[in-house]
Parts: structure tokens; C-alpha cells; sequence
């Protein structure tokens, strides 16, 4: 049976009482301002998430901030800035991770003497864009979250740091990044078969993990940027600045101000702002797809009946035959035809535009798992006409620049 937990407030932002944790839209009167520090250090978010304004003040969940105020789980360091510019180099682009819609993410390097207790590790910094979107609301949900739940396949954070204005995050490294730099960066060698089955479970994991926590939480933004990977490709879900307490008692589902990244969102919830868990379940089969197929969920680049993933691929998903003209060429065929096909499968169910057809994480994890002895790889070979559609590998860089990508990479 899971433990029951109920949220946390925070001492760096009072909220009344009477304000829902649902939507946290109490919370932006304490967001803070934009100080020369953090208008140094973030540049432009490139947002590709989507919002609407209609139901800001939603009411929804039926968890509420009371008048008392607690700490942040007590696991978590409340770092100070100064700790976190000295573990960051001063915040230098040379460390710089990547950048999303809260700000930008930096690798840092605790050591043993900066606090009794805590052990000397590497760690990833977020800084948030005080004048991004969801910035300060997100920063909470997250501290909330995570610093409550904690499982194999949630990746861990450390701490927080909550000073003046400014509202940073810090986790444990993921030394190979997000799932998403790996399966489209052009220079990438791509995935072998039985990682992405290894990571298609992981990240299937911490979903049914949050699914089945009482009350269930909606991770709300499941998609490969937010699939970050250990050394040994362990699959961690990052990111809960939009997760939400899902319906508890009665109630089928909890109702929201839309919110997610296009093409991993349910068109039932885009449609109505219905939130279920099966909501994730969608996004979930999103990324089976991209996992099989190498392709992003939206790609302006490919023609217009290709752009949209789901709308492309769904002929293609019922036959062994059929899904071969789909597979990632990254691939070179290497896959079990068994293991894909069943694959497409779940993904299917996943991506069906019924909620109530979609399968439970439990269920998909399972299903998943049995896939993972099938070694069936011989006879498979991409497609011709998509190996030749495949653009075109770039040319060597000149030296000079190939070292210098080189030493950014292995900071
Ligand atoms: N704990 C971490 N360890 C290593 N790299 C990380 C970590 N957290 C984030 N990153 C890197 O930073 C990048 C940016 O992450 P971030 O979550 O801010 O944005 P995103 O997921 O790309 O976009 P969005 O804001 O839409 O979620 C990630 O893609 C990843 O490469
Ligand atoms: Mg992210």
C-alpha cells in the first residue's frame, strides 16, 4: 500500500489560507523580481510549451495549504547563492547543461566541506527565468514534489536555494543527459534496441510509481527532454513544475488550466482541461513512438502529413510489416521484430483517443518487461526508401572547433 503524503508549504513564500495547491495561483504574489543577477546569468527561454489563461484561478484539488506553514521535506539543503556560484564556476556558460522553459541548467561540483553531511557529488543546476512563464509557481510545484516522492526513476533533488529573489534547483547529475539529446541530435549515434527498451521501462516506472501514489500525481509534461539518463542509461523523470494531485474519492478527474508541450499532450485534455492520469498515459505512448521511430513528436522539418508524429505513424502501427518502413534508421535494423511490433502495440493503446482504452502504467511496465528477453534480430533491415530519405551525414568540422565541442562535452 503507498504512503500517503500530502504537500509541504514553504517558509520563503507565505501562502494564505485557502489557496489550492492545484493550481498554485495564490502563489504568484510572491513571485519575485528580476535582480542583475539572474538578468546576467538567463538569456531567452525558447518556450515550446503551451498554456491557457482560462481557469488561472481553477479550484480543483481538493489538497489545501493550511494556515500553518511547514518547512520543505526535511531531506532537502537550503543552499545560498554564494554555495551554488562557487559550485558553478559563477554560473559560466562553460558549464552550461541546456536550457528550457524555466531557465537555464548548470553543471556544478559540491564538495564534502560545504555542508556536514552532505557527500561530494556532482550536481545539476536550474536557475530560474524569473521572467519565463510559469517561473515561480513551477519552481515551487517542483521543490514540493520531488522533494516529497523519491524513487529509482525520479531523478533526486538535493536542494533549493531560495534567497532574495532568487529561486534555484539543485539535482543529482545525470551524466548522459536527456533522452531527447540522444535520440535527435543529428550528431548522435542513436540508441541501441535494448537501451531504449531499458529506458522506455524506466521512465514507464516512475510514472506508475507517481500513478500509484496516494493520491495519485499527474506528472503532466512526460516527454524525452524531461527523461534524463544515469550513466548506465537508468531512465529519471525531472521536471515536476507542472505536476498536479490527481482526482481523489469520487471525482474522475481534476480540471486545469491547460497547460503541457505540444504533441505529447491528450487531445481530450488540450480539448477540455480534464486532467486524468491518463492524461501521462498519452504522452507516454508519444514517446514509445519516438523511441521506435527516431522521429519528434512535431517536426516542421519533415512534409506536412509527417509533421505530426501520432497522425503519421498510426497506419503503420498494427504489423510487423507495415512498422518496418517506420523504425529509426539509427537502428541499422538491430531490433527484435517480436519486441517492436509489440511495442507499437502498447503504444497504440497508449495514444488512443479514448482515455478509458489507454492501459495503466502497472499494466504497460509488465507488458514492456516481458520484451526484454526476445533477441529475434536477424532478416531485420531498414527500409530503403528511408535510408535514402535520410538526410545526409554532415561533413567533418575543421579541427580546431571539433576539439573545442570536444572539451564542452566532457565537463
Ligand atoms: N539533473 C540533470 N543532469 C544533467 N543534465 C540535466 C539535468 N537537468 C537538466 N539537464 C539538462 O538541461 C536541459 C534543460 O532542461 P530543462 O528541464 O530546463 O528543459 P527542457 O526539459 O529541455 O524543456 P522544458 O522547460 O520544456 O521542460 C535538459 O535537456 C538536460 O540536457
Ligand atoms: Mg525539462
Amino acid at each position: 500500500m503507498p504512503r500517503m503524503w500530502r504537500p509541504v508549504t514553504t517558509n520563503c513564500c507565505k501562502v494564505e489560507s485557502g489557496a489550492v495547491i492545484g493550481s498554485l495561483s495564490s502563489l504568484s504574489r510572491c513571485r519575485p523580481t528580476r535582480t542583475e543577477f539572474s538578468k546576467t546569468v538567463t538569456g531567452m527561454s525558447s518556450f515550446r510549451r503551451f498554456s491557457t489563461y482560462s481557469d488561472v484561478m481553477s479550484t480543483s484539488s481538493s489538497a489545501r495549504f493550511t494556515e500553518e506553514q511547514f518547512g520543505f521535506a526535511p531531506g532537502l539543503v537550503a543552499f545560498r547563492v554564494s554555495e551554488l556560484k562557487a559550485a558553478t564556476h559563477n554560473f559560466s556558460s562553460d558549464y552550461l547543461l541546456g536550457e528550457g522553459g524555466f531557465g537555464t541548467v548548470h553543471k556544478g561540483y559540491i564538495d564534502d566541506k560545504m555542508r556536514f553531511g552532505l557527500k561530494a557529488q556532482s550536481v545539476a543546476v536550474k536557475l530560474l527565468d524569473i521572467e519565463g512563464l510559469q517561473g515561480h509557481r513551477e519552481w515551487l510545484a517542483e521543490v514540493i514534489f520531488l522533494g516529497e516522492l523519491r524513487h529509482r526513476h525520479l531523478v533526486k533533488l538535493i536542494g533549493y536555494c531560495c534567497e532574495a529573489e532568487e529561486r534555484l534547483l539543485v539535482y543529482e547529475f545525470m551524466p548522459r543527459g536527456s533522452l531527447e539529446n540522444h535520440l535527435f541530435r543529428r550528431i548522435s549515434i542513436g540508441l541501441p534496441w535494448g537501451t531504449r527498451l531499458k529506458i522506455a521501462i524506466g521512465a514507464a516506472k516512475g510514472l506508475a510509481f507517481l500513478h500509484g501514489a496516494e493520491p495519485p500525481v499527474i506528472y503532466r509534461d512526460f516527454k524525452a527532454s524531461n527523461i534524463l539518463l544515469d550513466a548506465d542509461h537508468t531512465a529519471k523523470l525531472s521536471d515536476f513544475g507542472l505536476a498536479k494531485m490527481g482526482p481523489e474519492g469520487e471525482a474522475t478527474h481534476v480540471t486545469t488550466r491547460v497547460m503541457g508541450t505540444h504533441g505529447y499532450a491528450a487531445p481530450e485534455y488540450i480539448m477540455t482541461g480534464h486532467l486524468t492520469t491518463k492524461s501521462d498515459v498519452y504522452s507516454y505512448g508519444v514517446v514509445l513512438l519516438e523511441l521506435l521511430t527516431g522521429r519528434r513528436s512535431v517536426d516542421k522539418t519533415k512534409p506536412k502529413n509527417e509533421e505530426k508524429l501520432v497522425e503519421w505513424v498510426r497506419p503503420y502501427l498494427n504489423t510487423s510489416r507495415k512498422l518496418r518502413y517506420v523504425m529509426d534508421p539509427k537502428l541499422g535494423g538491430q531490433y527484435s521484430v517480436k519486441a517492436a511490433k509489440e511495442v507499437a502495440t502498447v503504444a497504440l493503446q497508449c495514444i488512443s483517443p479514448h482515455p478509458k482504452d489507454r492501459p495503466r502504467m502497472s499494466t504497460t511496465v509488465d507488458n514492456l518487461q516481458a520484451l526484454l528477453n526476445l533477441k529475434d534480430m536477424a532478416g531485420t533491415t531498414a527500409h530503403p526508401l528511408l535510408l535514402r530519405q535520410r538526410p545526409r551525414p554532415r561533413q567533418p568540422r575543421p579541427m580546431a572547433t571539433r576539439r573545442s565541442s570536444h572539451s564542452a562535452k566532457t565537463k
